[in-house]
């Protein structure tokens, strides 16, 4: 297994390019499963993921599913197979996405429940409750969701909880379903929004994604359409953190700073200084930074995927913050980590009090899930000494070319292969 190697303190500088969306291309992914003409994505993140969803997408039948550097074509085509096996799918949760999909256009799946996960029970109870309001008669056999039906019919909708997978399978379903699909409480991530446009490229008929409330008129087909995915406004965020943790100053281009605005003003708060642009975030180094209290929340408010990178942070500025973790419950296993670098932190519930700041010192590290081996590399990055980070597979899953683009703003860091 690789691990990351960070010798630090380091001083960033410099510009780095962000990647497109990790979870706006993996929906986008599914979503090919609807359409019988070729698809184009590009800004397409090269992680692995997409890798994972790749291979989900040619296990269900999908033939020339190509990746040529941030270009993924998938050509035209019927999938053949209903299945996505558990091998590929307790690699990635996301891979429930298929569900919906596969429903609207074969009337059958069999879809491997995602499982336990580090990050909490994440149950798929309210996708499978939405997609039987739609006629599908759904039932859990030997870990997998298995469905069928004969053409998806529309239906109101109301999500008990938000979820953002849960309103894309369903946003996807009711493309093909017959008549109209009225989803209500709907997630609002601009992931969401993204997808709806591809959908709508294709010639769905999609109104007010983005917002509570999306419409679905259903469409006999869709047809194939060429989509840019949006930056990835996590690793924006992600770079943004440890620019401030160590006190640099660096610009993060290519990103949409209008998908932050609660990060942007949550840093400002802590007296960071930022200047916004339309596609660039530039921070400067500046004074000591003050600890601010954050809960997580569902878009538009603080995201949950920054939470552990935010905590590496408040390690570092002035005085005692509360993170309230609210999405999911149990996200909270970089603190044992953060705690071996020196930090001090006292977990109460769902609330980490982390009182800054803390000289951290470097420290052999393991990484529990995607975000925790973020919030570990902006540690490191910002502690004295080298830290290795054990179980690097798990930011792969999400970053693309973590080090490399740490490299070029002047860390010291490298992919130490194991
Ligand atoms: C998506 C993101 C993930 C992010 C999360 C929250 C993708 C591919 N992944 O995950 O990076 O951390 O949103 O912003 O976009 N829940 C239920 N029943 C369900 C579905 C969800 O109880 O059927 C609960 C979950 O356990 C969790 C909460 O709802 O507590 C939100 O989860 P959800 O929005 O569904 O997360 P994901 O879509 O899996």
């Amino acid at each position: 297994m690789d691990k990351i190697r960070i010798e630090g303190p380091c001083r960033l500088r410099g510009r780095v390019r962000i990647s497109g969306a990790k979870n706006a291309v993996l929906p986008e992914m599914a979503a090919a499963l609807l359409v019988e003409g070729p698809v184009t994505l590009t800004n397409v993140p090269a992680v692995r993921d997409v890798e994972t969803m790749a291979k989900v997408l040619r296990h269900l039948g999908l033939r020339d599913v190509a990746l040529e550097g941030s270009l993924l074509r998938i050509g035209a085509g019927e999938p053949g197979e209903p299945e996505a096996p558990y091998a590929l799918v307790k690699t990635m949760r996301a891979s429930i996405l298929v569900l919906g999909p596969l429903l609207a256009r074969l009337g059958r799946a069999r879809v491997s429940l995602p499982g336990g996960c580090a990050i909490g029970a994440r149950p798929v109870d309210l996708h499978i409750e939405a997609l039987r309001r739609m006629g599908a008669t759904i039932t859990i056999e030997h870990g997998y969701v298995v469905g069928s039906c004969r053409r998806l019919r529309g239906a109101e909708i109301s999500f008990d909880k938000k979820t953002v997978t849960g309103t894309e399978n369903l946003m996807m379903a009711a493309c093909l379903a017959e008549g109209r699909t009225a989803l209500e409480n709907c997630a609002l991530e601009p992931e969401i929004a993204d997808l709806a446009r591809f959908l709508n490229a294709c010639g769905a008929r999609v109104e007010g994604a983005g917002t509570g409330r999306i419409e679905v008129h259903g469409v006999p087909r869709l047809a194939g359409a060429e989509h840019r995915v949006i930056p990835d406004r996590i690793e924006a965020g992600t770079f943004v953190m440890a620019a401030l943790a160590t006190r640099s100053g660096i610009t993060v281009e290519a990103c949409e700073p209008a998908h932050l605005v609660a990060v942007v003003d949550k840093l400002k708060e802590c007296g960071a200084d930022l200047r916004v642009e339309r596609d660039a975030i530039e921070v400067r180094p500046d004074g000591p930074l003050r600890a601010a209290n954050v809960v997580t929340v569902p878009y538009p408010a603080f995201p949950t995927d920054l939470q552990a990178q935010y905590m590496a942070l408040m390690t570092r500025a002035e005085g005692v913050s509360i993170i309230t973790e609210s999405v999911f419950e149990n996200r909270l296993m970089h603190v044992g980590e953060l705690r071996r670098m020196g930090a001090r932190i006292v977990v109460d519930g769902q609330a980490a009090i982390v009182a800054g700041p803390s000289p951290l010192s470097g420290a052999p590290v393991m990484a529990s899930d995607l975000r925790a081996s973020a919030c570990l590399i902006v540690a490191g990055l910002a502690a004295q000494g080298e830290t290795t980070i054990d179980r690097a597979y798990h930011i792969d899953r999400g970053y693309e070319r973590v080090e490399r683009k740490f490299q070029e703003l002047g860390a010291r860091i490298e992919r130490v292969r194991g």
